[in-house]
């Protein structure tokens, strides 16, 4: 059977699936997505996936609660029909078609679509070894809270990445580290796991929210603060995250080694560092008998995580 697709609210061929020239998608970039991984037939934190959505609608303007609903529950139907097990779902919404004005009409009829592919993990290579990357400037919009078709500064810097012989891109506003071009970043410095804060300049990442949930399950002292990007080259460990990727040791950066150079989780000495003075807590440190602690920060990290993926499987 030929793979299908959900477009506008019916179960097509892929190979038929098409949209108007005139969609606002298409013409402005107007539009949202979401992609949701699945394990064992299990949808992962789809919950925050929707949450995410029904904000960058609103980041748009566009007031789109029932499409979006309707349309998760399309897209688990579509899942259902796949009969894929691991898969990665893809959710679209633009605001709809109408000749190319600038100026939206009111009252116009969303363009839905989702599509279910086999997931692609990280293979045990890229896991083991790392991946190396660079920094660019970031010249994206004030909102990048919002999950938006307009990816054209991500692909971009995708682009410089693999020219420069690199994986991954990892965006510089005003001197601090914001995120990469498809995931949040995360850094281990003195022995506290930092993630850039919740602005408006990141995407505020499901597999970023799940760390952190998980680093306050065990412990660890975890700060969101703003990391200045001249402090890179001095982090212990480093790593991405994303619904497609999981969570990806960093080992180099413009040139320069993080840590070992080794994926960080075989990194395993450092005391964790007291809580540091006037910073913000971000809601997720914990300074009380710490500090005494040996941290293997990555490694505690990747196996909660891994247990919270199989507890979605064994449901
Ligand atoms: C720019 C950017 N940041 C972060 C992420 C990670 O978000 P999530 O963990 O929700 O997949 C993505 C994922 O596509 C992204 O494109």
């Amino acid at each position: 059977m030929s793979k299908e697709v959900l477009l506008n609210g019916h179960f097509i061929p892929y190979e038929e699936a098409s949209v108007s020239i005139d969609d606002r998608g298409f013409q402005f970039a107007e539009g949202i997505y979401e992609v949701f991984r699945v394990y064992n037939g299990h949808p992962f934190q789809l919950e925050r996936h929707m949450r995410r959505m029904r904000a960058s609608a609103g980041a748009l303007g566009l007031e789109l609660d029932d499409v979006l609903a309707k349309l998760a529950e399309q897209s688990l139907q579509l899942l259902g029909r796949s009969g894929l097990k691991e898969a990665a779902v893809y959710m679209q919404v633009t605001s709809g078609h109408s000749p190319r004005a600038h100026l939206r009409p009111v009252a116009l009829e969303p363009t839905t679509l989702a599509i279910v592919n086999p997931a692609s993990p990280p293979s045990a290579e890229v896991t083991e070894k790392g991946i190396t990357a660079i920094t660019v400037s970031d010249e994206r919009w004030a909102k990048c809270y919002a999950k938006t078709t307009m990816l054209l500064p991500n692909a971009a810097a995708k682009r410089r990445a693999h020219a420069a012989g690199c994986d991954e891109a990892l965006f510089v506003r005003d001197g601090f580290l914001m995120e990469a071009s498809a995931s949040n970043a995360f850094v281990v410095i003195d022995g506290v796991l930092t993630t850039a804060p919740a602005s408006n300049y990141i995407l505020h990442g499901v597999t970023r929210a799940v760390v952190l949930d998980l680093a306050r399950e065990l412990s660890l002292s975890c700060v969101e603060a703003p990391i200045p990007a001249e402090k890179i080259p001095s982090a212990e460990e480093m790593f991405t995250t994303g619904t497609t990727t999981e969570i990806l040791p960093v080992v180099v950066v413009d040139g320069k080694t993080i840590g070992t150079g080794t994926p960080s989780w075989s990194w395993t000495a450092r005391p964790l560092a007291p809580a540091p003075r006037g910073r913000s807590p971000g809601g997720c440190w914990k300074p009380t008998g710490l500090r005494s602690r040996r941290s293997r920060l990555p490694s505690q990290i990747r196996k909660a995580s891994r247990n919270e993926f199989a507890s979605y499987t064994r449901r």
